[in-house]
């Protein structure tokens, strides 16, 4: 396991020179009674420092049961999944992060240190992901996995009490 490990980030140190950017970000309220976006964003300050902001106002707190939806898609002719698709339990995630497995870490990673929602269940009153910059996606990526260039996303679905209240959709490209 170790070696094979250490065998796929020997190979994406080789292979992977790839830069992501964002591209697009939609958040999409599908239960309008449940919660609302303030806001869902994306912002370039300069050339160097592009980041991604989101807010959810929770109209119905606390929420005690989540699940989290996400996977990973590559523009072909329409964007269709790549390498991981995962469906977690945010309460358990978030009680027992340590305990999770590298895929779950490394996605929910991505995100997790710029938000509010790095603790355990129950959640109220908002979810923020605050300022999150493309340089640290860059930096989480490049030792991780070889990435072929082109076109990406980010779909996440949000599982609240067995229903689906919105997904976020995070678009970002690998030149
Ligand atoms: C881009 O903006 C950030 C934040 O304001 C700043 O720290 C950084 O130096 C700027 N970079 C360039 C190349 O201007
Ligand atoms: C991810 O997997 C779930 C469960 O198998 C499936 O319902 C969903 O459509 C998949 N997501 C994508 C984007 O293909
Ligand atoms: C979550 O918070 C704990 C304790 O504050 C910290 O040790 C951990 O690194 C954080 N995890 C993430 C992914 O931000």
């Amino acid at each position: 396991m170790i070696r094979k490990l250490s065998f796929l980030i020997l190979l994406s140190l080789i292979l992977t020179e790839g830069r992501f950017e964002f591209t697009n970000v939609k958040c999409n309220m599908l239960d309008k009674e449940f919660a609302t976006f303030e806001f869902c964003f994306l912002k370039s300050v300069n050339r160097t420092y592009k980041y991604m902001s989101l807010k959810v106002n929770l109209l119905k707190s606390p929420v005690t049961k989540v699940k989290v939806n996400i996977a990973l898609m590559q523009k072909l002719s329409g964007y269709k999944p790549f390498l991981y698709n995962i469906t977690v339990d945010g309460c358990k995630l978030m009680a027992n992060y340590k305990a999770a497995n590298p895929v779950t870490k490394f996605l929910f990673g991505l995100f997790l240190p710029f938000s509010n929602i790095n603790h355990s269940c129950p959640f109220s009153d908002s979810i923020i992901v605050e300022k999150l910059p493309i340089d640290y996606l860059n930096t989480q990526f490049n030792f991780v996995l070889p990435f072929p260039k082109g076109d990406y996303a980010f779909y996440s679905n949000w599982i609240i009490s067995d229903i689906n209240r919105a997904d976020v959709r995070v678009f970002f490209t690998v030149s």
